[in-house]
């Protein structure tokens, strides 16, 4: 098993389900050519997201780490009529990036990017008592995870969904000892997700071109 395997059958998969989106194959190629970091989802990957807000009937979503937009994309197309994307982006050149991806993609009215550290968009968003989310999408620094899940909590309602990104980190989630404050960050939020009664969840593992890491789903109870 090796990461050239992983990629091969990425491509397959990519191949037989995804048929090339310009949209979204420009936001790739934007993001790439602007030096953004290659830390988008994967196009599998995003069409995961995109099923599962289908799947909740999502019309309200809210992302944390915009990068380019291109997990926006995926998530502003699955949304029901009237629905909204809210996406957080701390890097003011990335969320102009975005906003172009996101308005050639003809979702700008769908996608609202809030530029400034999550942490304070999140406050904002509870302080001023917006409509609570369907799906919310952590993606951002995962070292501030815990304080995300706790203001996302605040922002959902009984059957909300929470999609926590990269929790496997290469397996390093499992080494208690990591000094690493990311890894540290997710097994923070995991062991948060795990003792809140109120949150039903699991993780799962990938593998593919984004080498080795996984997700946490969770879904709140009441
Ligand atoms: N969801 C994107 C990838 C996001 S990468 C996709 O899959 O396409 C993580 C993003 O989080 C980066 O753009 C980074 O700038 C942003 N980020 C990092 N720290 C942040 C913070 N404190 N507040 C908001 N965004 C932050
Ligand atoms: C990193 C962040 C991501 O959101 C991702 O998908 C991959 C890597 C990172 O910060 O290392
Ligand atoms: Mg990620």
């Amino acid at each position: 098993m090796n990461q050239e395997l992983w990629m091969a059958v990425d491509k397959y998969f990519s191949q037989a389900f995804l048929p090339s989106d310009a949209a979204l194959d420009h936001a790739l190629q934007a993001s790439q050519a602007a030096g953004l970091p290659p830390h988008h989802v994967a196009p599998n990957q995003g069409k995961l997201l995109q099923l599962l807000a289908q799947i909740q009937g999502a019309k309200r979503i809210l992302e944390i780490g915009t990068l380019g937009g291109y997990s926006t994309i995926w998530l502003a197309r699955s949304v029901l009529p009237n629905g909204c994307v809210v996406t957080l982006e701390v890097n003011p050149q990335y969320a102009d990036i975005a906003t172009d991806n996101i308005d050639r993609a003809g979702l700008a009215e769908i996608v609202d990017i809030k530029v400034g550290k999550a942490i304070d968009s999140l406050r904002q968003l509870v302080k001023v008592g917006v409509e609570p989310f369907d799906v919310i999408f952590i993606d951002a620094d995962k070292p501030s995870n815990p304080d995300y899940l706790h203001e996302s909590l605040k922002l959902s309602r009984p059957g909300t969904v929470i999609i926590g990104d990269n929790v496997v980190r290469e397996g390093e989630v499992a080494n208690a000892a990591c000094a690493d404050p990311k890894v540290q960050g997710v097994r923070h939020f995991c062991e948060l997700i795990a003792l809140d009664p109120r949150l039903s969840a699991t993780a799962i593992q990938t593998v593919g071109s984004k080498g080795y890491d996984g997700f946490a789903i969770a879904r709140v109870l009441y």
